[in-house]
């Protein structure tokens, strides 16, 4: 049974990125994970056409993620696809944000995606490939999202480092790094209303950067980041110093 994996598949890119999957119909199932089930029952119902798993896992908790380690034993799958994308940021200096929050943060965004490539990776085979959703905080430290811009340096670091290792297995990783989407993560990090530099940038449309990342990782990219804006931040940010570019990234 070939098998295609979105984790956080209950809101934003994720279902964005079911809908991509959905329309292929290159698996003979999807996985849909995330904590709010009725969510993912409701995606499911939308693509009656496409076999859905649905998982209702949280994925900060270790004893969740055990869970996830036996369906992988009992069902041997063909995984074909991985999107890593759950994930989360919160807005706020360091010393104002909870201690718990940001170690969560760290356990979901590195810890989490991490686990996940590695036992998913014992059931992958040539030809497919791995997504892990980064974000443009991976080009500039972000100060006042500073934990979330290091959770994803780490993202984007592991994905690259990872592609090379699996080149040898003929399985790619990509790591997706769009700018600002108008998703729930907004609501969830504290950010709408309250960054002016966000309300300034342009908006990625999930769709399109789901849709785009699954045809880059088929050809086999490393990184990929959506709107020529984005794309320029990224190449000045291998040009400029920091310290003055940290200026501009500062949410
Ligand atoms: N929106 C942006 O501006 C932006 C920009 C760059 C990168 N990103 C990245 O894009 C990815 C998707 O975010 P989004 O914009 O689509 O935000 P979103 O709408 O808030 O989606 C986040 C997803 O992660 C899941 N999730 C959160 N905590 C979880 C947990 N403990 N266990 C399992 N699933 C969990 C959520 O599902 P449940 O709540 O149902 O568990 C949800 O499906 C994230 O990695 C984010 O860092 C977002």
């Amino acid at each position: 049974m070939t098998v295609g994996i979105i984790t956080g598949a209950s809101s934003g890119l994720g279902k964005e990125y079911f809908y991509t999957l959905a329309g292929e119909k290159t698996v003979d199932e999807i996985w849909l994970i995330a904590r709010r089930v009725d969510r993912l029952e409701a995606l499911a119902k939308e693509r009656p056409d496409v076999k859905c798993r649905l998982v209702s896992l949280d994925l900060i908790k270790e004893e969740e993620l055990n869970r996830f380690t036996e369906m992988l034993k009992s069902e041997n799958p063909d995984i074909r696809v991985l999107i890593n994308n759950a994930g989360f940021g919160l807005l706020g200096d360091v010393a104002d944000l909870s201690e718990k929050g940001q170690a969560d943060m760290v356990r979901l965004n590195c810890v989490t995606l991490t686990s996940i490539c590695t036992l998913a990776l014992q059931y992958m085979k040539e030809g497919s490939y791995i997504i892990n959703i980064s974000s443009i905080a991976s080009f500039v430290p972000t100060p006042r999202m500073t934990v979330y811009s290091a959770t994803k340096y780490y993202v984007t670091a592991f994905t690259r480092s990872l592609r090379y290792e699996l080149k040898k297995r003929g399985i790619n990783a990509l790591a997706v790094c769009p700018g600002p989407m108008d998703t729930e993560f907004l609501d969830v990090a504290g950010i709408s209303g309250n960054s002016k530099t966000f309300d300034m940038l342009p908006r990625c449309n999930p769709k399109k950067v789901a849709g785009k990342s699954v045809v880059k990782a088929k050809k086999g990219k490393g990184v990929y980041t959506e709107l020529f804006f984005f794309k320029l931040y990224r190449v000045l940010a291998k040009l400029l110093p920091m310290s003055l570019l940290m200026n501009i990234s500062k949410t």
